[in-house]
C-alpha cells in the first residue's frame, strides 16, 4: 500500500528527500550539500549536475532509511529555492553554464538598462516584482548575453531555461527522453514575466527582456499531475503531482491557507508571507506581490512577501569567512558570553538589502564598534539582525494590510535558536509560535502532492496535522523596544550609498 508521500526539497544550501506519512509526520530523510560558488564578489553559483546527482542519491538514502520501496509512495511533491536559474540544452540535458543563485547580485547593470525606461517599478503592477537582481529573468538575460552560442542555441529552440524545481521535474520524469518542462505558478510568479492576473507569460515583457518564450517551462497549478518518474529512477512510475516555491511551500506547510493567515520562515534569508486570499494587493511599503499557490483548476491564492537576502547565511558567514564559531548552533552559547550586544548591529546587506528597502545600492556593515566590543557581542549582533529585519518586514505587512499580526507563526533552521526566538518575540512585541513538524517546506510539497493525488481529501485534513511545540511571549518593556528599533534603522542609513563606480569598477 502507498502510505507515504515523498518531498524533494532543493535548497539553497543542500538538496532533502524528506518522507512523510498521513498524519504530516517524518518517517525518514536524506540530505546532501552542494558545493556554493563564487567566482567574483557578488557573484553566487551552483552546479546543476551536483545538484541533479544528490537529488537521485537523497531518495536513495531516505527511501532506504525507511526501508521502503516505490510501492509504498503515493506521489512526490518538489519544492525548490526559487529564483535561481539554469539554463541548459534539451537535446544534451547540459546545462550551458552553472546555475545563477538567486542571490547573485552580477545582473545590476542589466537591472540599470531595463530601468532606464521607467524605473524599477515598470513591470510591478503586472508581475507584482520591482526589477532587481534577486528575480530570474535577468539572470537568464545574463546566460543569453555571455555565455558563447547561447543566444543562438536559444533562438534555434534547443535551450530551456527553468527554476530548480523545473530541472528536478525535467530529469526525473526523463530529461532528454520526454522530460516535462513545466513550472508551478508560484515559482513562475518570480521570473518578472507571468502576469499575476491570467498566470501566463507576457509576450511584450519577453520582448523587452530578449528572451525567447520558448525556453519557458509550461505555467501549471502548484497541486496536479505533471508526469510519472522516469524507469530507471527508484521512484519509477510513482506521480510528480505538487510544485511550490520554498517559501510558499513553508506556508502551506504551516496550514496557512486562508486570507490574514502568515508565517515567517529563518533559513539562508528570512522570508515572510502574507495570504491574502483570491485578492491581488499591492504593497505600499516594499512588499512583493506573489502567488501564494494554486490547487489544480481552482481559484489562485496570492501573497504579500517580504523578503530578507540575508539571515542564516550570516551565522554561515561567521563560521565560514570569520571561522569564530565551527558550527551554526555554536553561535548560540558565544552570544550567551555577554548580556547585550556592547552597542553593536550588524546590518548583512551582502546583496544589497532586499525587502522592505530594495536598496542595491547598499552594503554590509558592522556599526557602533568601540574598544569594549568583543566576539560574544558580534555574535549577537548577528542574531539580533535577523530579528530586526523581521520586525521592519512586519511592519510593513501590518501598514499594508491595515491589521496587527497578533502573533507570528516560524519555521526554518534558525528557530532551533531560543535566544533568537526570545529577542524576535520582544522586538516584535507579540509571541512567536513554532509548530511541532518545522520542515514545513517539504512538507507544503508533500501536501500539494498528496491532495492532487488524493492522498489527503482536503485543507480541512491538513489543518488537523498542525500543532504547536513551544511559545515564545515578549519580555522585554516598550522603552527599552523602541530605543534598540531607533538604533537599528540608523545602523540601515549607513549601509546605503556604498556601490558607485569606484566600488563597481574596483
Ligand atoms: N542554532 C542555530 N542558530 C542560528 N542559526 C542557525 C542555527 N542552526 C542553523 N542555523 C542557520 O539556519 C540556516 C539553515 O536553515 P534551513 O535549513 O532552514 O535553511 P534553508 O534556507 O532552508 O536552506 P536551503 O535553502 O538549503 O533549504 C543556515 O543558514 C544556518 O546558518
Ligand atoms: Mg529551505
Amino acid at each position: 500500500m502507498a502510505d507515504y508521500v515523498v518531498a524533494i526539497d532543493q535548497g539553497t544550501t543542500s538538496t532533502r528527500a524528506i518522507i512523510f506519512d498521513k498524519s504530516g509526520s517524518i518517517v525518514s530523510s536524506g540530505q546532501l550539500e552542494h558545493e556554493q560558488i563564487f567566482p567574483k564578489a557578488g557573484w553566487v553559483e551552483h552546479d546543476p549536475i551536483e545538484i541533479w546527482n544528490n537529488t537521485r542519491e537523497v531518495i536513495g538514502q531516505a527511501l532506504s532509511k525507511a526501508d521502503l520501496t516505490r510501492h509504498d509512495i503515493a506521489a512526490v511533491g518538489i519544492t525548490n529555492q526559487r529564483e535561481t536559474a539554469v539554463v541548459w540544452d534539451k537535446n544534451t540535458g547540459q546545462p550551458v553554464y552553472n546555475a545563477i543563485v538567486w542571490q547573485d547580485t552580477r545582473t545590476q547593470p542589466i537591472v540599470d538598462r531595463l530601468a532606464a525606461d521607467g524605473g524599477v517599478e515598470r513591470f510591478k503592477q503586472i508581475v507584482g516584482l520591482p526589477l532587481a537582481t534577486y528575480f530570474s529573468g535577468t539572470k537568464i538575460v545574463w546566460i543569453l548575453e555571455n555565455v558563447e552560442g547561447a543566444r543562438e542555441k536559444a533562438e534555434a529552440g534547443d535551450l530551456l531555461f527553468g527554476t530548480t524545481d523545473s530541472w528536478v521535474l525535467w530529469n526525473l520524469t526523463g530529461g532528454p527522453d520526454g522530460g516535462v518542462h513545466a513550472t508551478d505558478v508560484t515559482n513562475a510568479s518570480r521570473t518578472l514575466f507571468m502576469d499575476l492576473e491570467t498566470l501566463s507569460w507576457r509576450d511584450d515583457i519577453l520582448e523587452v527582456f530578449g528572451v525567447p518564450k520558448s525556453m519557458l517551462p509550461e505555467i501549471k497549478s502548484s497541486s496536479e499531475v505533471y508526469g510519472q518518474v522516469e524507469a530507471s529512477s527508484l521512484l519509477r512510475e510513482v506521480p510528480v503531482a505538487g510544485i511550490l516555491g520554498d517559501q510558499q511551500a513553508a506556508t502551506f506547510g504551516q496550514a496557512a491557507f486562508d486570507t490574514g493567515e502568515s508565517k515567517n520562515t529563518y533559513g539562508t534569508g528570512n522570508f515572510l508571507i502574507f495570504n491574502t486570499g483570491e485578492e491581488i494587493v499591492h504593497s505600499k511599503n516594499g512588499l512583493l506581490t506573489t502567488l501564494g499557490y494554486k490547487l489544480g483548476d481552482a481559484a489562485p491564492h496570492y501573497a504579500l512577501e517580504g523578503s530578507i537576502a540575508v539571515t542564516g547565511s550570516l551565522v554561515q558567514w561567521l563560521r565560514d569567512n570569520l571561522g569564530i564559531i565551527k558550527s551554526a548552533p555554536e553561535i548560540e552559547d558565544l552570544a550567551k558570553t555577554v548580556d547585550d550586544n556592547g552597542g553593536a548591529y550588524f546590518v548583512p546587506a551582502f546583496s544589497g538589502l532586499f525587502a522592505p528597502y530594495w536598496r542595491s545600492d547598499a552594503r554590509g556593515a558592522l556599526v557602533g564598534l568601540t574598544r569594549y566590543v568583543n566576539k560574544g557581542h558580534i555574535a549577537r549582533a548577528v542574531l539580533e539582525a535577523t530579528a530586526f529585519q523581521t520586525r521592519e518586514v512586519l511592519e510593513a505587512v501590518n501598514a499594508d494590510s491595515g491589521v496587527d499580526l497578533t502573533e507570528l507563526k516560524v519555521d526554518g533552521g534558525m528557530i532551533a535558536n531560543n535566544t533568537l526566538m526570545q529577542f524576535q518575540a520582544d522586538i516584535l512585541g507579540v509571541p512567536v509560535v513554532r509548530p511541532v513538524v518545522a520542515e514545513t517546506t517539504a512538507l507544503g510539497a508533500a501536501y500539494a502532492a498528496g491532495l492532487a493525488t488524493g492522498f489527503w481529501e482536503n485543507l480541512d485534513d491538513l489543518r488537523k496535522n498542525w500543532q504547536e511545540d513551544s511559545r515564545w511571549t515578549p519580555q522585554m518593556d516598550e522603552e527599552e523596544r523602541d530605543r534598540q528599533i531607533r538604533l537599528w534603522k540608523k545602523a540601515v542609513t549607513r549601509t546605503f550609498d556604498w556601490v558607485d563606480d569606484d566600488v563597481r569598477n574596483a
